[in-house]
């Protein structure tokens, strides 16, 4: 059972929408306009105003990468205007998951934000992590990382009482997964192939209507962390292993106090105690809407924000009539 942190005051539950909703809305102001970058800028700029705003000493633990390669909320950052004296919170951010998706206008980008109280949350490195998860209702230890995506399908098979070629998997389209994809397809299983957005598509093992049972594949690490605080507020099992290309990445997570590289984290591992997980829709999407500009000036935004200790899960429409209240 996850009980309720005082740190994390039910009025902030509310307040993180407003912070993904003023990101999405920037952000959406260059969905199809071919520039991922200026996409993102526009997300963390607003994100970052949004947060800032609220009175909490908060430190952003996953952001937008080191202080040497991002301006705003790079790891580290103070954000909040009551530091020091207010509740101290960690926070996993992503303005603009899915930069790719916004400049071609595609499904599935969202701005993301997840607080817990200090120490709540992984500290990932920016590198790649291994990653599988599924939704709730499926006995602890129903997959297991450390064996072959065959063992995992035939487990989640056999706990969802199915064959296993009635598996739906959700895997980033990408030519690192080729083995992956071959495997899964010699058991006949459904893929669901997403070009990015692999938060959404954790999130999809959660929501039935989705029809994905199982996420498998490696992307973001610090996508997985805020993965991982969704599915401890909705429920689901998730696990990863940090993937490390180079020297540089393994320096990178020994400065983040990480010892053993090879570890397979859980999800209480990568998200502990309270949270809260916020989202908004910046294109369409199987989890949330996209931003829309109405004729007149209205903007409508449409949002999740879920609460590990309560279990509660709400979907909060919106039409900002005057800009961002
Ligand atoms: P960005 O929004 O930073 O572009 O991330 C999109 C994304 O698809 C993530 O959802 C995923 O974790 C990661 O990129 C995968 O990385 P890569 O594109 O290198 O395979």
């Amino acid at each position: 059972m996850v009980t309720a942190s005082s740190v994390l005051d039910r009025v902030l539950v509310l307040e993180m929408v407003r912070v993904t909703e003023a990101a999405a809305i920037a952000a959406s102001s260059l969905i199809g306009r071919g520039d991922e970058k200026a996409a993102d800028a526009a997300a963390v700029e607003a994100m970052r105003a949004a947060l800032n705003e609220l009175p909490m000493d908060g430190t952003v633990v996953i952001g937008e990468g080191e202080r040497d390669e991002a301006p705003m909320l790079f790891i580290g950052e103070k954000v909040g205007s009551a530091q020091g004296s207010g509740p101290g919170i960690d926070i996993a951010l992503d303005p603009l998951e899915g930069t790719t998706i916004t400049a071609k206008a595609g499904p599935n980008a969202l701005a993301v934000l997840a607080i817990a109280e200090q120490g709540g949350l992984l500290n990932a490195p920016d590198v790649y992590m291994d990653k599988i998860a599924i939704g709730p209702g499926y006995p602890q230890g129903t997959i297991d990382l450390s064996k072959s995506p065959t063992d995992n399908v035939r487990s989640l098979a056999a706990a969802k009482n199915v064959l296993p070629h009635e598996i739906i998997a959700c895997v980033l389209d990408r030519p690192r997964h080729a083995s992956l994809i071959a495997e899964l397809r010699a058991l006949g299983c459904g893929i669901m192939l997403i070009p990015d957005g692999d938060v959404a598509g954790v999130i999809a093992t959660t929501d039935p209507d989705t029809t994905v049972d199982i996420y498998m594949g490696s992307g973001g690490a610090p996508e997985g962390v805020l993965a991982a605080a969704a599915l401890r507020c909705v429920g689901g099992q998730i696990q990863g292993r940090l993937l490390f290309r180079n020297d540089d990445e393994r320096a990178r997570a020994r400065r983040w106090g990480i010892e053993d590289l090879d570890r397979i984290y859980a999800l209480e591992d990568m998200a502990r105690g309270d949270c809260i997980f916020a989202a908004t829709g910046v294109t369409d999407g199987s989890l949330l809407k996209g931003v829309k500009r109405r004729r007149g000036g209205c903007i409508e935004t449409e949002s999740i924000v879920m609460r590990a200790s309560s279990g509660t899960v709400r979907r909060v429409s919106a039409e900002h009539r005057k800009g961002l209240a």
